[in-house]
C-alpha cells in the first residue's frame, strides 16, 4: 500500500519565531506519531533547523520548498539539497506551479533539480498543474503529460520509486476554487497512467500522487477518498494548525 501524506507549504509566510509556535502547535495537536499518514512540514529556509529541533522525537518529516541543482557554487543567494539534507530535509518541493510562474522555472530546470534532490537521497516533491487557460482549451491532460515526461526525464525505476507527485491545478491555488473530487481523481489516474507507461505498474501504484490547491478541512475528506488521492500538499489552511490537524484527521 502506498503511504498516505500530507504535506504543509507555508511557501513566504511564518519567520523563525512563528515557524516555531507552529510548527509546535501541531506536534502539541497530533502527539509524537501522528496517525498512518505521513505529515511534512515545509517552512521557509531560516526556519528549517528550528523546526527541525521540534519534530525531532516526532513521526513528522521536514520539507523544503526549493532548492538549487547543483551541489555548491558560485550561485549567491542559492541553497542545495546537500545543504537542506546537512539541515534534516527529507523532501524538497519542486517545480511548484508558483516557482513556474514567477522564477521562470521551466520543465528543463525542474528535471536538474529533481535529478540532483534525488542524487543526495532526498525524495522531490515533484508538483504539476495546468493553468485555466489550459483546462478551457482542453489541454490540461497534454500539459501535465509533458510536465512528467520533461520534468522526470532520464530517471531511473529505482529514481522514480523515491518520488511524491503533486497534481495541483494552477486555478485551484490560493484560490478557494477546488478541484470536484471526481476532476480531481480524473487527472491522478492519468498521471498514475501515465508513470505506469513510464516505469511501470508495480512503481507507478508505489508513487504517492497528492491533490493541492485550496484544500480546506471541509473538503479534505472528500478529496483524500478517491482512489488515486493519496493526500494533499496544502498551502494556506497549513498556517493554522487546527485546520491542519483537521485536515490529516481526515485521511
Ligand atoms: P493552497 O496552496 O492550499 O493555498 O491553495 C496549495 C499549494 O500551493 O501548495
Amino acid at each position: 500500500m502506498r503511504k498516505k501524506i500530507v504535506a504543509g507549504n507555508w511557501k513566504m509566510n511564518n519567520g523563525v519565531a512563528a515557524s516555531i509556535a507552529l510548527a509546535s502547535d501541531i506536534v502539541r495537536r497530533l502527539g509524537a506519531s501522528p496517525s498512518e499518514c505521513e505529515v511534512v512540514l515545509a517552512p521557509v529556509f531560516i526556519a528549517l533547523e528550528s523546526v527541525a529541533e521540534i519534530i525531532k522525537h516526532t513521526a513528522l518529516e521536514l520539507a523544503a520548498q526549493n532548492c538549487h541543482a547543483e551541489p555548491d557554487g558560485a550561485y549567491t543567494g542559492e541553497i542545495s539539497a546537500r545543504m537542506l539534507r546537512e539541515l534534516g530535509c527529507r523532501y524538497v518541493i519542486t517545480g511548484h506551479s508558483e516557482r513556474r510562474q514567477y522564477f521562470g522555472e521551466t520543465n528543463g530546470s525542474v528535471n536538474q533539480k529533481v535529478k540532483r534532490v534525488l542524487a543526495e537521497s532526498l525524495r522531490p516533491i515533484f508538483c504539476v498543474g495546468e493553468t485555466l487557460a489550459d483546462r478551457e482549451l482542453g489541454i490540461a491532460e497534454d500539459i501535465i503529460g509533458e510536465q512528467l515526461g520533461e520534468g522526470l526525464e532520464g530517471l531511473t525505476a529505482d529514481d522514480a520509486a523515491q518520488l511524491v507527485v503533486a497534481y495541483e491545478p494552477v486555478w485551484a491555488i490560493g484560490t478557494g476554487r477546488t478541484a470536484s473530487p471526481e476532476q480531481a481523481e480524473q487527472m491522478h489516474a492519468f498521471i498514475r497512467r501515465r508513470l505506469a507507461a513510464m516505469y511501470m505498474l508495480p512503481v507507478a501504484e508505489m508513487i504517492p500522487i497528492l491533490y493541492g490547491g485550496s484544500v480546506k478541512a471541509v473538503n479534505a475528506k472528500i478529496l483524500f477518498s478517491m482512489p488515486n488521492i493519496d493526500g494533499g500538499l496544502i498551502g494556506g489552511a497549513s498556517l493554522n494548525a487546527e485546520e491542519f490537524a483537521e485536515i490529516i484527521r481526515s485521511i
